[in-house]
């Protein structure tokens, strides 16, 4: 089992070995707010997960390197809404909604705020890590299990969604809980996820509904 990190809580050595990283530094030349924008577009162009004028809800959104990535592919007839619990500094096209998914009513304002249904639910949402595995590898799970209660309410017949979690022994439940509600459902790690890392990226097609 990968040992869990916490990337923002790391110590000198391991920020100098981040300023090396391929995917950061391209992050840093191309302007993607975070090197995790890799692994969306990795992720997108290996399962064709959004496509040109999609309604794509990003959730955990912060700083914004998913929801750029997003609205590059879905464009000028596209919309990107990207919801975190702390500020997101403004992008250009991109809506942007302050809230903590843990609160009372926060899946209703999303809902209120999506004005319909969306094409595509997005999660990167992570926890803060306590170092204690099981307990991060569960509270990863519970922000993934938010993530599929969000896009009960607001994901269309046949839409997709990607969640990230990080692997355990709740993983495949976790899994099962997508199966429900997806006809095609895939754990994956892009490229650009670090060895360290725990994270799985589940992608899931076919919303039943
Ligand atoms: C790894 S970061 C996301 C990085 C993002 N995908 C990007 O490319 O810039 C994880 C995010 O999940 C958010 N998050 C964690 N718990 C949350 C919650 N309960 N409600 C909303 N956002 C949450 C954190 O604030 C953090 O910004």
């Amino acid at each position: 089992m990968p040992k869990l990190i916490d990337e923002t809580a790391m110590p000198r050595a391991w920020l100098r070995k981040r300023k090396r990283d391929e995917y950061y530094r391209a992050a840093k030349r191309t302007g993607y707010r975070s090197r995790a924008a890799y692994k969306l577009r990795q992720i997108v162009e290996k399962f064709n997960l959004i496509r040109e004028g999609d309604t794509v809800l990003d959730l955990g959104a912060a700083p914004g390197g998913w929801s750029q990535v997003a609205k590059e592919i879905v464009g000028e007839a596209g919309t990107v809404l990207a919801v975190d619990r702390v500020r997101i500094r403004d992008m250009e096209g991109i809506s942007i909604m302050t809230l903590d998914l843990e609160t009372d009513g926060a899946v209703e304002r999303l809902k209120e705020w999506a004005g319909g249904t969306v094409d595509v639910v997005l999660s990167d949402m992570s926890p803060k890590l306590s170092g204690n595995r099981s307990m991060d590898h569960a509270l990863s799970v519970h922000l993934s299990g938010m993530a599929l209660a969000v896009a009960d309410q607001v994901l269309r017949k046949g839409g997709k969604a990607v969640t990230k979690v990080f692997q355990g022994d709740m993983y495949n439940d976790y899994l099962d809980s997508v199966r429900k509600r997806f006809s095609f459902v895939k754990g994956h790690r892009p490229k650009a996820t670090i060895s360290e890392s725990a994270e799985m990226y589940v992608i899931a097609k076919g919303f039943r509904g």
